[in-house]
């Protein structure tokens, strides 16, 4: 891929807002991402992705390395950048005493068009996100869901190459989740590319091409929803008891087969085991199970989910100490 093909370059970007050098920020972000595609950054709280997504739309300013958007260089080039670019902010940007289409007349006004032209582009926004019944209401009487579909709408007045999104869907619930998130599927349709920062697995796993996991101000893991589950080793085997006592009994009999580095979840009695061969580990923990009388509730396969890749690489290590020490 050239540099052209690319969206979003950062390039050992570091940012610090204490003293120390290596202080809370961004302490060496390197990513990239191509066009037309919706990249996931994914972190717990205070991980860095706000101060990325500020970097990158030139609200910020970096200390050190390199950051480019839509093939602008964010420090030297920020005015061509912020024409470029779209902004949803982890907080609603909207005017709730406005209703939803005066606040988005507003924003084609701020973006300088002819009234006129604002209109029309209010009108087909408001359609595009299934607002337009809504759109003579006052935004005070939205649900979230609206409000953040409206916020998604007033960042599109003047279609964006790239638009960021800073954790779109916090505090939603599950339907209004799906709706925003098919909002932005519909973005990626249309060309736009999508960086979107998440705290939510479930999120990155269905909207992002691609992922990035962002811990301590540095990208600790970065692929494809499918590649990061393989690489936190494979697939499990899940097997589910009637009883605590099956639980147990099934725990002996899978480590004198030698599966070791399972999990066993007590209050469900249920065991899972990471395993390389499927149908070979199944097969071979079926049998000895008949052999010995036990039998399951259930038995299944599955990949890891993205959370256990997620509180895999976020939470071992040092992540809980610093994260204490930080809020003391
Ligand atoms: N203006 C600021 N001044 C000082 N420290 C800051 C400032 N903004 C952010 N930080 C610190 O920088 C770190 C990264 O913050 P940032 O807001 O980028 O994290 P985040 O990943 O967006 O977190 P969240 O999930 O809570 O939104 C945190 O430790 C935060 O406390
Ligand atoms: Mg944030």
């Amino acid at each position: 891929m050239s540099a052209s093909d690319f969206a979003i370059r950062a390039y050992r970007v570091k940012k610090n807002y204490g003293k120390s050098t290596d202080g809370p920020g961004l302490n060496g972000l390197t990513m990239e991402v191509p066009r037309g595609t919706i990249h996931g950054l994914l972190g717990p709280n205070g991980a860095g992705k706000t101060t990325a997504v500020k970097i990158f739309s030139t609200l910020l300013r970096l200390d050190e390395g390199e950051a480019s958007v839509a093939g602008y260089d964010v420090t030297a080039e920020g005015h061509r950048v912020r024409e470029r670019i779209g902004l949803v902010g982890q907080y609603a940007a909207v005017d709730e005493q406005l209703t939803g289409w005066q606040n988005l007349e507003m924003f084609g006004r701020l973006y300088r068009l002819p009234l006129k032209q604002a209109r029309l582009r209010a009108e087909q926004l408001l359609g595009q996100f299934g607002l337009t019944e809504a759109g003579s209401q006052q935004v005070a009487k939205y649900s979230g869901g609206m409000r953040r579909r409206l916020d998604l709408a007033a960042s599109l007045i003047v279609s964006p190459e790239v638009l960021f999104v800073d954790e779109p869907t916090t505090g939603l619930d599950p339907l209004a989740r799906q709706e925003v998130w098919q909002a932005i599927q519909s973005l990626k349709e249309a060309g736009t590319t999508v960086l979107l920062t998440t705290q939510y697995l479930e999120e990155a796993d269905q909207l992002a091409d691609r992922i990035s996991i962002l811990k301590d101000g540095r990208i600790i893991q970065e692929g494809t929803p499918d590649s990061l589950k393989s690489s936190f080793g494979g697939d499990r085997l899940d097997i589910t008891l009637l009883t605590q006592e099956d639980a147990s009994s099934a725990a002996a009999i899978l480590r004198e087969l030698g599966d070791g580095g399972f999990s066993v979840d007590e209050a469900n009695n249920r065991i899972s085991v990471p395993v390389s061969d499927r149908t070979g580990s199944l097969l071979r923990a079926a049998s000895a199970f008949a052999a010995s009388g036990l039998e399951p509730l259930d038995m299944v396969l599955r990949r890891p989910t993205l959370d256990e890749v997620f509180i895999h690489y976020t939470t071992r290590s040092d992540y809980r100490d610093t994260k204490e020490a930080t809020q003391a």
